[in-house]
């Protein structure tokens, strides 16, 4: 009873239904998915796919890295600079990925790393920006990306982000398409289940982007978390749309601590 109490106080502040105001937000004891239960997309994967993964050779995400370690070094644009012109070795964008999203200082828009990306490009090299899901932009997320691997997600405290955070989660509860399913009906009371031929995982964000098979390339979470929207008959937000960027958030804070996975391959 009394955690049903709590999740209620929680999803009234969802709703916005209480002037308590964001410090009301899921706390840690409002998680539907508890940290310690917290496990990574890799292990509800077969044998095959798990060993694709593993093997740095086969890993087909490898074409991808090595494409955006050449772009990272390319001069481009008007001023014909690279990435490492201002950045240096890749490899210092080391823990960078894991601020995403996050406020963009400047516009105080919700930027994701692809955003950000886009905008050193349009803005700094003064080039044509790479549009969502394109080979360019996939590889250079997929090598910053890299520079994090290993390391554990986390949520960040920063108060202005709390409005977003409690928008994605807000989201995740609401049931959606003709299936009227949400995401935390299939991620948090069913993961470990078989769904048709497989296994349900927690939803979680960790490998992104990552190379899945059934796409027979790298893709973003939010071509991911598309395929979920889709699978449930439910419309789509646009690639750059800020609901998918909120449900980002929200999924970094629901499962901090997982590590990193670059590169990553799913089914
Ligand atoms: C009808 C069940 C269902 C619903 C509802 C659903 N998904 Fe999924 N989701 C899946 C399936 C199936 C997969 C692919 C296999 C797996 O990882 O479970 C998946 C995969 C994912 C992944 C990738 C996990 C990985 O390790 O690669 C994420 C992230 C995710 N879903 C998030 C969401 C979010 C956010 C929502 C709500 C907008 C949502 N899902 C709604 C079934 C669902
Ligand atoms: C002319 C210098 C310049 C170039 C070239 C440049 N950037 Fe940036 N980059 C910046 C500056 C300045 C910032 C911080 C302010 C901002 O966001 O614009 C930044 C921020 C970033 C960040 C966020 C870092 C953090 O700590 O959060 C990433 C990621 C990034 N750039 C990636 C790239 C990529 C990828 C390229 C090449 C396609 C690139 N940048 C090219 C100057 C540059």
């Amino acid at each position: 009873m009394r955690s049903r109490a709590r999740r209620w106080r929680c999803l009234i502040a969802l709703t916005g239904l209480t002037g308590l105001g964001a410090a009301s937000l899921c706390q840690a004891q409002d998680r539907l998915l508890p940290l310690a239960a917290v496990r990574s997309g890799l292990e509800f994967a077969g044998p095959d796919v798990k060993a694709m993964q593993a093997d740095v050779q086969a890993n087909p995400a490898q074409l991808w890295l090595a494409q955006g370690r050449a772009l990272w070094d390319a001069p481009a644009g008007a001023g014909q600079r690279a990435c490492s012109s201002c950045h240096g070795a890749v490899t210092r964008m080391q823990g960078v990925a894991l601020r995403y999203p996050r406020l963009q200082a400047k516009t105080g828009r919700l930027f994701n790393l692809e955003d950000q990306v886009r905008h050193c490009v349009a803005e700094q090299q003064q080039a044509p920006a790479p549009t969502f899901e394109s080979d360019a932009l996939l590889a250079l997320t997929a090598v910053i990306t890299q520079a994090s691997d290993g390391l554990a997600l986390r949520s960040d405290a920063d108060p202005a982000l709390q409005p977003h955070l409690q928008a994605g989660a807000e989201l995740y509860q609401r049931r959606q398409g003709q299936l009227n399913l949400a995401c935390t009906h299939c991620h948090d009371r069913h993961w470990g289940r078989r769904f048709y031929t497989d296994q349900l995982s927690q939803g979680q964000p960790n490998g992104y982007p990552l190379y899945r098979l059934e796409w027979q390339q790298l893709g973003s979470l939010e071509r991911r978390l598309r395929s979920c929207y889709v699978g449930i008959r439910a419309e789509p937000p646009d690639f750059g749309a800020i609901e998918l960027r909120q449900l980002s958030l929200y999924l970094n804070w629901r499962g901090a601590g997982l590590a990193v996975e670059m590169p990553a391959v799913r089914k």
